[in-house]
């Protein structure tokens, strides 16, 4: 008896490292990340580096935007021409000289193919 015992008792404390062995097999295998372009755009948007849109626009689910410009909402409504939203953000200061917003595109502060993600998410607010 007293060997079961011992067995008994070895059994018991692999027990907890069996449990992570069947969790691990049990979680689902890495899925290859695919992040849309309108979510690397998101992240563009929000980049302090970048868009930091947030500093001046109310955007989506932005926090504590600021409200220099108005917020940034309907824009498909509002821009139907893609070229017309992506020339705004290229150089505001065309459309107002005296803009006090960046010109990103202009100013090499983002990227086009940048730009062009956040369009696609522009377009989805
Ligand atoms: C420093 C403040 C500031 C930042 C940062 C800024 N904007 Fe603006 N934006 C403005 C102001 C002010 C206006 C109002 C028009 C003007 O003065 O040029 C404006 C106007 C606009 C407009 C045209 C108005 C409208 O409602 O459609 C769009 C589109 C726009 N901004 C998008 C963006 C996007 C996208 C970003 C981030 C990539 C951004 N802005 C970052 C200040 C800013």
């Amino acid at each position: 008896m007293k060997s079961s015992g011992i067995i008994a008792a070895a059994a018991i404390l692999m027990l907890p490292s069996l449990g992570v062995a069947a969790d691990q097999s049990a979680a689902p295998k890495a899925a290859p990340a695919v992040v849309s372009p309108a979510a690397k755009g998101k992240a563009v948007a929000n980049d302090r580096n970048k868009g930091n849109c947030l500093a001046c626009h109310m955007m989506d689910d932005g926090e504590f935007p600021g409200n220099f410009g108005p917020p940034l909402s309907q824009m498909k409504e509002r821009y139907p021409d893609r070229a017309v939203l992506r020339k705004q953000i290229w150089d505001a200061t065309v459309k107002n000289p005296t803009s006090i917003m960046p010109p990103f595109g202009k100013h090499g502060i983002m990227s086009e193919s940048e730009l062009d993600q956040l369009l696609d998410y522009l377009y989805t607010l």
